[in-house]
């Protein structure tokens, strides 16, 4: 592989960015100074240095973002943002997009990718995968929506699976509710139409866990992280190279 596409799958910049540092003789191979991109670098045996530092080829990389409203799930578009426009253009490695889909306007947790096996296997409907959602309702959760919940909703093409609602504020003057609800499926709009299925409407919704993953409330909408050595260790569950 070329030395400056390397060192931009690195992590260290663009392929521009990258061509500036070869000028400036910050890299080095076996510690000597190289200055050509077109360097071709072999992976098993050279020691690849920027400012003295060993660099380790990623193959995978892993972003946990906090998806704000207005932006798509998706990894391009013709007329709206999508999660990807949101990433530094050093961190838009090939390949990468969003492990499942949120709607326009749902906010929280989603995870970017390339590593097509891991999110293969946190898609799967086998896999059972949880997703909590925080949801914000027009209308009165009640007793009765939470044995619905839990028995499997009838929607017009599928029955869901048994699903968990949890009932965490109610306002009965202003008639609306705040709740917690915990599915093992990700078809579109699930948890939109199990509410409207109960006669309700979200008016709010967040995605708050997938799978192992938390959303970190740390990250303001918009931002985004690389998954700390821990969450990443917490990806071996799903039996794939990470
Ligand atoms: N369910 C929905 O209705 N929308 C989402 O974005 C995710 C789950």
């Amino acid at each position: 592989m070329r030395l400056d596409k390397y060192l931009a799958d690195c992590g260290l910049g663009s392929r521009t960015d990258i061509k500036t540092f070869l000028k400036k003789k910050r890299v080095t191979v076996n510690g000597k100074i190289e200055t050509s991109p077109k360097y071709q670098v072999n992976q098993e045996t050279d020691s690849v240095c920027f400012d003295g530092l060993e660099q380790s080829y990623e193959t995978f990389v892993y972003y946990l973002l906090n998806k704000p409203k207005g932006v798509i799930s998706a990894t391009e578009d013709k007329s709206h943002r999508t999660v990807l426009d949101l990433l530094e253009v050093s961190d838009r490695k090939k390949g990468i997009f969003p492990v499942g889909r949120l709607d326009k306007d749902t906010h929280g947790l989603l995870l970017l990718t390339n590593n097509g096996a891991l999110a293969h296997a946190m898609l799967s409907p086998k896999k059972h995968v949880d997703k909590r959602y925080r949801a914000q309702i027009e209308g009165v959760m009640t007793e009765d929506d939470q044995k619905s919940f839990a028995e499997g909703i009838v929607l017009k093409d599928f029955t869901s699976q048994p699903a968990q609602l949890t009932i965490l504020e109610v306002d009965t003057d202003l008639e609306t509710s705040l709740v917690d609800i915990c599915i093992a499926e990700g078809k579109f709009h699930q948890v939109k139409r199990m509410v409207a299925a109960c006669g309700k409407e979200v008016t709010d919704l967040q995605r708050l866990q997938m799978g192992p993953l938390s959303l970190d409330e740390t990250l303001e909408q918009g931002n985004y992280r690389r998954l700390t050595d821990q969450e990443l260790e917490s990806l071996a569950v799903f039996g794939v190279p990470l």
